[in-house]
């Protein structure tokens, strides 16, 4: 599927995001090994989060779809996961696998991993290399570092303090995983701060889990069920929001947005760029945090981003860059090398299918160097199969001159599969059409 954007000139309105991607994987593995049932609320009904479902589906557990958005899941508990019948496909996504990785190496049987192209090129080792320091067998391809992968558990796991070479919430949450099964303590201590949703919802279940600084610690032990309520995407919100500040004539506000502060980055960095956005959050409840954010069109500054910022946006970066292509000046995004192993190497593709458009960027081994006050000009571009590329490239479609067309622009279901109907929604027109 192609997707064609055509300039716009307003975007009015509010608009809801769907459910956070991160929150819904987690909600699909912990609750299929907790005891109990698990209703989640806001569940993303995205290919990446449905490979989840049925990865867990795989295991033993059993999930009900209840209605949109809403499932059950009836865990099983940690000791009632079963072996798969046949390979578990984590299709495009990560999380799913890297998560999968550690919920089943405390589990004493064969558990077969793979994915799509891009998956199968993503590096594998990081969470391979702690969880068989563990005692989990872990072999495959290149050397065990990438899907498929063949992963045996061992009943009873090693304690372990593991020290991560990159921020990944990934690895932590394969690593915390782990520890579930493990004869004495497993911490896992992080170089800088990368989303804690684990964490949270490891705690709200029960687990016996400690932060102390850049250390989280967690302790052998059953997980309860509990109600899970998913806020929206703030990583999907960016893609609206930037449209938001860059259109000329725009008005954008996203309602029921996360905004836990491992991921609220994208936000400071924008009203760092003098961005006209307002943050209104809800009354904290039992959940994570969430509100509302308004956004008007802007004349944006150029942005500085690194050190410890970088996982509190990593997601956001592709969009980011759009907005830095239009500030006033020269931005720069650096310490940000891990975009390089993402859905595709994010960097080179930013770089060359934004300079297409009349951008100009400059590539560094680990960030862009964008200088601003680019006109961009519509052009045919491709999305390399990555979702946030391609909504990165519809963003600046919009307010490119003339027509843009993004290639393999199919994979944007993996996150946001309502993405051309909300920007339509604001725009009032077809700003934004699929075709074969
Ligand atoms: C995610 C963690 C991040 C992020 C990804 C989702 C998660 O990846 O980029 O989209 O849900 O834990 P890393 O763990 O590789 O940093």
């Amino acid at each position: 599927m192609r997707l064609r954007v055509r300039p716009v000139r307003r975007l009015a309105g509010e608009a809801s995001v769907p459910g956070d991607k991160s929150i819904s994987h987690r909600a699909a593995l912990f609750g299929a090994i907790a005891e109990g049932l698990t209703e989640v609320q806001g569940f993303l009904e995205a290919e990446d989060c449905l490979r989840s479902l049925t990865a867990v589906e795989a295991l033993g557990a059993e999930v009900t779809h209840k209605g949109p958005g809403h499932y059950r899941i009836a865990g099983v508990g940690l000791d009632g996961l079963r072996e798969a019948p046949d390979v578990i496909d984590c299709g495009n996504s990560g999380t799913t696998a890297r998560l999968l990785i550690g919920l089943v190496a405390g589990r004493p049987f064969w558990t077969f991993l793979t994915g799509d192209a891009s998956l199968r090129s993503r590096p594998m080792k990081r969470v391979a290399e702690p969880l068989s320091r563990m005692g989990a067998t872990i072999v495959g391809r290149a050397d065990g570092t990438r899907l498929p992968l063949a992963i045996r558990g061992a009943a009873a796991l090693r304690a372990l303090t593991y020290e991560l070479p990159v921020a990944s919430a990934q690895v932590k949450s394969a690593v915390l995983l782990a520890g579930l099964s493990a004869d004495g303590p497993v911490s896992v201590v992080e170089p800088a701060a990368s989303r804690d949703h684990t964490e949270r919802m490891l705690r709200q279940f029960g687990a016996r889990l400690e932060v102390a600084g850049p250390t989280v610690t967690i302790r052998q032990g059953a997980l309860t069920a509990g109600a899970v309520t998913v806020p929206g995407d703030i990583s999907s919100a960016a893609f609206l929001l930037v449209a938001g500040l860059l259109v000329p004539d725009a008005r954008v506000s996203v309602a029921g947005v996360g905004l836990n502060p491992t991921r609220t980055g994208i936000l400071e960095v924008l009203q760092a760029m003098q961005a006209r956005l307002r943050v209104v959050a809800e009354p904290p409840g039992e959940g994570e945090p969430l509100g509302t954010v308004t956004v008007e069109t802007s004349a944006l500054e150029p942005a500085s981003v690194g050190g410890a910022l970088v996982p509190r946006l990593i997601d956001e970066v592709p969009v980011l860059v759009v907005a830095a292509a239009l500030a006033r000046g020269r931005s720069e995004i650096r310490d940000a090398g891990e975009l390089r192993v993402k859905e595709s190497d994010r960097i080179a593709a930013l770089a060359r299918e934004l300079s297409r458009m009349g951008a100009r960027l400059e590539e560094r081994p680990d960030g862009l160097l964008v200088e601003g006050g680019a006109r961009l000009r519509g052009a045919t571009v491709q999305s390399g199969g990555d979702h946030r590329v391609a909504m990165a490239l519809a963003v600046a479609g919009l307010v490119a001159d003339g027509e843009t067309v993004i290639e393999d622009a199919d994979c944007i279901a993996t996150s946001f599969p309502r993405f051309a109907a909300t920007l339509n929604a604001l725009a009032g027109g077809e700003a934004v059409s699929a075709e074969a």
